[in-house]
């Protein structure tokens, strides 16, 4: 998905919560309600990477001719006449449900718990499974987007995925960069206990 990078300069009039926002073809929902000041919540999302559309906390709700959809807001192309919500009680369910899901795997996240205070959400509703990592994959995208080194990763499937660095590229390259600590929603502590493991294991033991 591209939509985010390339934008063209033809002028899009939107309507996001009642107020008439002018967008670029080519500008997401997201970045035409950041450009007028409107929050939307985001989890996976990161201005210097390509959209992604993992998390799903940026869903809102658009009407385009008559019809009413929910999209993901980081990855939804604006169009001319788009009306968008970006909060109803339907929006706020969704929200809450994939808060109390994460709040599962990274019970002490401050920004889920901020998040979860806003929604509604219960951090305990489902049985704990910390494994401290929501996979936004923002630490891997980063690394591979920007900084071009893949030291980390994605490994195994469903509930075993997780992220690791790959110890012969993070031994040379993570010790003084570390750009992606600060990225995780979840605090950086995950990434940075994972990249201190990955350089005491051999690399036999991957
Ligand atoms: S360690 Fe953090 S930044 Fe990396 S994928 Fe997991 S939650 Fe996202
Ligand atoms: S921020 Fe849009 S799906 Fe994660």
């Amino acid at each position: 998905m591209i939509m985010g990078k390339q934008k063209k300069m033809s002028e899009i009039i939107v309507q996001i919560d009642g107020k008439e926002v002018k967008a670029a073809e080519g500008m997401t929902v997201l970045e035409a309600a950041q450009s007028a000041d409107i929050f939307i919540p985001t989890l996976c999302h990161h201005e210097k990477l390509e959209p992604y559309g993992g998390c799903r906390m940026c869903t809102v709700e658009v009407e385009v001719r008559g019809w009413t959809k929910l999209v993901t807001a980081c990855v939804y192309p604006v169009e001319q006449d788009l009306i968008v919500r970006t909060r109803s009680e339907k929006i706020d369910k969704i929200r809450k449900m994939i808060l109390e899901f994460l709040l599962a795997h990274a019970p002490n996240s401050p920004q889920l718990l901020d998040l979860a205070q806003e929604y509604g959400a219960d951090k305990d509703r489902f049985e704990k499974e910390s494994s401290f990592c929501i996979l936004c994959g923002l630490c891997v995208r980063y690394c591979a987007e920007v900084k071009k080194k893949n030291a980390v990763g994605f490994v195994d499937y469903g509930a075993r995925r997780e992220i690791r660095f790959i110890p012969e590229i993070a031994a040379k390259e993570c010790i003084d960069c570390k750009e992606c600590f600060p990225l995780c929603p979840t605090s950086y502590l995950q990434a940075a206990f994972v990249l201190t493991k990955s350089l005491t294991l051999s690399p036999d033991s991957w």
